[in-house]
């Protein structure tokens, strides 16, 4: 009966042993004793019955299940993974896979080969190893067509001779390495610029303008220039980087919109008279309140005015405007900044905000631009919780709208 009732026999023997000493020591009667022992062993002889349905480790529930194809209990587990998972029979045969396998390889269906239904030999390969060795392997390999994507494969063996094969997108991984070997291409290019400039001046000077009092004032007034560039352009660097790296954590000062684009068009005005260019602002008479952090929306409102002054200055006028409108998470506020000059050409309007992007390289330059100052309005109204929108009709101006969650009152 002990082997009978397994491991419950230990328990009976430690409860027998408890019960007599209670009656020994008078704390109990015999005949309580007795029930309570016939208690217990009727509920061990219960537990240590064999049960119907006893849980297997899970490979023989894959090996099982594989075993009876179309009624696969792994099917909803591997459908419900989020990555692309296939599952391969002994032969290198398709036995589950999941929608975004589907999406890789249209041609997967149930039964067919693997090098039938996806034309990768670097996996049928890794496949082939896995079957050899019983290691699990991992390959990266990338597809041209339709579009440049990347993808890492890892095959293991998970059943006897059994193979699941889970695929990793490195697509976005594999952009933001490009787009940051970009950056850092074009902002090398950009201060190489002017620091040859800058070496070239020098040699002029030590050399053949070494006595030429008019050329040396000349050429110090470039290379102050030159130098004010270069500053400008690592002064924009960081302050890019600064809203990035603080993008997820939206400021919370309660601000009025009002003034700050008010003293930005005051403080501009110098450059709005040089290129003579009217600015008309039409100023709310009640405050618009956002959570905002003051330079940075300074910053932002100072660039798009800038932009219009110096890109728009054929139009004679730029207009500011405030509204609310209705937005996702409530009320916004809607700041409008229009040129009417020439425009942007449809084809530049989705690029804009990339860094360093210009339309006209040499008219930015020309203008002292570095081509960061819509990268960084855009960081920063995300980092605000809000957007910019960029609308141009060619040959009829420019409008930059910056929309912003309007909050309560300010403090
Ligand atoms: N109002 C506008 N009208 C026409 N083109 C514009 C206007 N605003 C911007 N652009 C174009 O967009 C480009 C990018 O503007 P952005 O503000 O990012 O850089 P930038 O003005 O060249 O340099 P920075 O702002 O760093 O001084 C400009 O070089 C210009 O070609
Ligand atoms: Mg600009």
């Amino acid at each position: 009966m002990t082997a009978r009732i397994g491991p419950a026999s230990r328990v009976l023997i430690v409860v027998g042993i408890v019960l007599i000493g209670l009656v020994l020591l008078s704390k109990l009667s015999m005949a309580v004793a007795l029930g309570a022992f016939a208690v217990m062993l009727v509920a061990g002889l219960l537990a240590g019955r064999p049960v119907p349905f006893v849980a297997s480790p899970a490979t023989d529930v894959v090996a099982s299940a594989l075993a009876v194809p179309g009624i696969s209990p792994i099917d909803p587990v591997i459908a419900a993974l989020p990555d692309a998972v296939i599952l391969l029979d002994r032969d290198s045969r398709v036995v589950a896979f999941n929608p975004p396998a589907r999406a890789i390889a249209p041609a997967l269906a149930r039964g067919t080969a693997l090098a039938l239904a996806l034309r990768v030999p670097e996996i049928v390969a890794a496949v082939r190893e896995v079957e050899a060795t019983g290691e699990a392997r991992r390959i990266e390999y990338s597809e041209r067509v339709p579009i440049d994507r990347w993808f890492a494969v890892h095959v293991a063996p998970v059943a006897p001779r059994f193979k699941l094969l889970a695929f990793q997108d490195l697509t976005p991984l594999r952009r933001v390495e490009e787009m940051r070997a970009d950056f850092v291409a074009n902002a090398s290019h950009e201060l190489r610029t002017p620091l040859a400039a800058l070496s070239g001046f020098i040699d002029t000077l030590l050399g053949p303008a070494r006595e030429d009092v008019a050329a040396r004032e000349r050429f110090l007034g470039i290379m102050k220039g030159q130098a004010e560039r270069m500053a400008r352009l690592i002064g924009d660097l960081l302050s890019l980087s600064r809203v990035e790296l603080n993008e997820h954590l939206p400021p919370d000062t309660p601000l009025d919109l009002v003034p700050i684009v008010r003293q930005v068009a005051d403080g501009l005005q110098t450059l709005a008279r040089d290129r003579e260019v009217e600015i008309h602002i039409a100023l709310p008479d009640e405050p618009f309140i956002v959570a905002g952090d003051r330079d940075e929306l300074t910053r932002a409102y100072e660039n798009l005015i800038e932009n219009a002054l110096k890109y728009g200055a054929s139009g004679k006028k730029i207009e500011i405007s405030f509204n609310r409108a209705p937005g996702v998470a409530g009320p916004e506020a809607v700041v409008r900044v229009r040129d009417f000059g020439p425009g942007i050409p449809a084809e530049h309007l989705p690029r804009l905000t990339e860094r360093f992007y210009r339309i006209d390289v040499g008219h930015s330059r020309a203008e002292g631009g570095t081509g960061l100052g819509l990268a960084l309005v855009k960081h920063i109204l995300i980092r605000h919780r809000g957007r910019l929108l960029i609308e141009s009709t060619q040959g009829q101006g420019a409008t930059f709208t910056t929309r912003l969650p309007l909050t309560g009152s300010a403090t």
